[in-house]
């Protein structure tokens, strides 16, 4: 199968290259981890390759992602007047409005615009739409199925469960997502500072890394250490 590279250093190696084509994947992880960093950097580095890529932003405006991108080196603008890249923030003020257009308006998109790698960050906005487990989980199951008619690989960002930390917000995604990556804040021991560690708890249909690396997000993005060890 094969693999579309992320662009985060170190990690694509933890994946023998990269994730898979047409996988759904859930980016996991607390507030500052750097789940949007990482699904902007999966973004740049489809439109380095040349790929069609939707950023589907629940959270941020146009103009912040294209700042922030900016700020690693990113140049978003020049794609988006070529019409490489769609960005779109969806407002969750009207959330009936918005889970019509994700569920209506965004396949037709995957028609007309051959996408080849979708951001939905955080998917977590999406589901709250949805008032019980068994609503959010029929939605999420067709929408997936919806993107796996289209050839499209997914990058999904949610929140971790504050029980849990372990698990996305609701619990949902991981079963619907091919792959699993979760970025954790660890506290060392002499409680002077915080590691940031990666690990892939799921990816089918590849034999993944299953080691937990830490990583930094540079001036250049995410980069994972991946010849250090975490616990030395
Ligand atoms: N240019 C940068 N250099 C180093 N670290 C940065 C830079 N920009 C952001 N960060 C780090 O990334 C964090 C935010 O990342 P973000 O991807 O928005 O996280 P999340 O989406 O998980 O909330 C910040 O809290 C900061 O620690
Ligand atoms: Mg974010």
């Amino acid at each position: 199968m094969e693999p579309l590279n992320t662009g985060v250093i170190g990690f694509d190696e933890m994946l023998k290259g990269g994730i898979p084509k047409e996988h759904i994947v859930a980016v996991l992880g607390s507030p500052g981890t750097g789940k949007s960093t990482f699904a902007l950097q999966f973004i740049y580095a489809g439109l380095l390759k040349g790929e069609n890529c939707v950023y589907l932003s629940l959270e941020e405006s146009e103009d912040t992602i294209v700042k922030t991108a900016s700020i690693f080196g990113w140049d978003l603008k020049p794609y988006i007047t070529n019409k490489k890249l769609v960005l779109i923030r969806l407002s969750t003020m009207n959330i009936k409005a918005a889970a019509a257009w994700v569920e209506n308006d965004l396949p037709r998109l995957f028609k007309s615009f051959n996408v080849k790698r979708l951001v939905i960050d955080p998917i977590t906005l999406y589901e709250m739409l949805y008032e019980s487990e068994t609503l959010r989980r029929e939605h999420l199951f067709n929408f997936a199925e919806k993107i796996r008619e289209h050839g499209i690989t997914v990058i999904m960002t949610s929140e971790t469960n504050n029980i849990n930390p372990y698990n996305s917000k609701y619990g949902v995604i991981e079963y619907i997502a091919d792959g699993v990556v979760l970025l954790r804040q660890v506290r060392h021991n002499d409680l002077q500072s915080v590691a940031t560690v990666i690990e892939v708890s799921k990816m089918r249909r590849i034999e993944h890394s299953r080691d937990i690396k830490p990583y930094s997000i540079t001036k250049n993005g995410i980069v994972v250490h991946s010849e250090a060890e975490v616990f030395s």
